[in-house]
């Protein structure tokens, strides 16, 4: 079991919170995808002895590719992995890109196995997308949903954003109804935050936006995940909600530490040794990936990081940490940890380690306090 993400490295416009990589700048959009081409060739074993079963195009922003483009990469990487188990294909999508006729050609590439659409809304309110500065609009949001379940996609997940200053707990409330009443089977929904460097931050900085209320996030937090179960969701991940059935499998294997192989500017790779990422540049990495040499930098994983990984990743998912896997040793460890723990944060049931709701508010510090040395 493997998975093969793609990150295209282009956005039409910077939205103000973003600090993933992309270029504002579409110029060398050629160039990089016969770069990315190459680099499939290049780490053609990195995933050797695997299956893939997974295929995630991610961003920046991939429905800024044709669907010749998409079929070339794929057309590549099934040169090199075999893709007969192929269950989920994604491809991330902002609403302005999915016109009727982008979406018909995007359809066309049910051949090759396409059978998900991450869709960016982050609100479906004009006040939030502005906040945000995206590029579309509310309408356009809506539309787009309809069209690609028109075009026989129902397996869809959209993006959410809570927690902006111009998001009320009404309002919030409203953008989950739409959830609702569009019948969307998984969402993924985070709390703003303010990252180094954005634009977001600067404008906090000058006084030219109110800072993010921690509070009203976390009332917002709270409204997601009552409403969610009440529509019969699961919080199979703390930011990630599906019906049965419809969960994430790409990112389900990340958080259950299988291997993955990562392409294109700033993709990280995982083969259960090591964690390697790519130069977040195109330039760099298109001269780079030119002249046969892979750039990135890498980290072997000690026994501790292992561990420590699959504490913070496992108790951020439904099905917790299974600390009788963490080593004798660590596991004793965990259990005497526990202690500093508000016993209304967790259960521990037969070893298994699960937050409770008002867990789930303080998972990260929680992870952090039982980490092993
Ligand atoms: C990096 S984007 C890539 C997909 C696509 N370009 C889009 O904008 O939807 C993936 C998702 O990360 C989330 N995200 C990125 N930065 C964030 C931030 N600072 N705070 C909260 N969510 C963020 C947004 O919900 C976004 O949809
Ligand atoms: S959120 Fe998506 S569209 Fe906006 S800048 Fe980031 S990657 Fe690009």
């Amino acid at each position: 079991m493997a998975g093969i993400y793609i990150h295209i490295p282009f956005c039409k416009q910077a939205c103000h919170y973003c600090n993933f990589y992309f270029s504002t700048s579409l110029r060398n959009k050629d160039k990089f995808v016969e770069a990315l081409l190459k680099e499939i060739e290049l780490t053609k074993d990195y995933l050797a002895g695997e299956q893939l079963d997974t295929i995630y195009f991610g961003g920046g922003t991939p429905s800024l590719l044709e669907k010749e483009e998409i079929i070339k990469i794929v057309d590549k990487i099934a040169v090199y992995h075999n893709l007969n188990q192929l269950q989920e294909f994604t491809l991330e999508a902002n609403p302005d890109d999915l016109s009727p006729d982008k979406i018909k050609a995007f359809a066309e590439l049910k051949k090759w196995g396409f059978n998900r659409f991450s869709i960016g809304v982050q609100s479906f309110f004009d006040e939030d997308l502005q906040y945000m500065n995206r590029v579309h609009k509310a309408q356009e949001a809506l539309d787009s949903i309809k069209r690609v379940q028109d075009a026989g996609f129902e397996n869809i997940t959209i993006d959410l954003i809570y927690g902006t200053p111009t998001m009320n707990n009404e309002r919030w409330q409203k953008n989950l109804d739409t959830v609702f009443q569009l019948n969307i089977p998984h969402i993924s929904s985070y709390a703003l935050t303010v990252e180094p460097k954005t634009f977001l931050e600067r404008k906090i900085k000058r006084g030219e936006s109110k800072p993010v209320d921690e509070e009203q996030a976390a009332q917002q937090f709270k409204i997601l995940m009552d409403q969610m179960r009440k529509h019969g969701y699961r919080q199979y991940e703390i930011s990630n909600f599906a019906k049965p059935g419809k969960y994430a499998v790409h990112n389900t294997n990340y958080w259950r530490g299988k291997k993955y192989l990562g392409l294109g500017p700033s993709a990280h790779s995982f083969n259960q040794t090591a964690r390697r990422w790519n130069i977040a540049n195109n330039i760099s990495y298109i001269e780079s990936i030119n002249k046969a040499q892979l750039p990135f930098e890498e980290e072997i994983l000690t026994e501790a990081q292992k561990v420590n990984e699959k504490i913070m990743t496992s108790l951020r998912t439904m099905w917790g940490l299974n600390i009788s896997e963490c080593g004798i040793n660590n596991a004793a460890l965990i259990k005497n940890k526990l202690i500093t723990i508000n016993p209304t944060h967790y259960s521990l049931i037969n070893d298994v380690l699960i937050l409770t709701d008002e867990g789930r508010m303080f998972a990260d510090g929680i992870a952090a306090s039982l980490f092993i040395e």
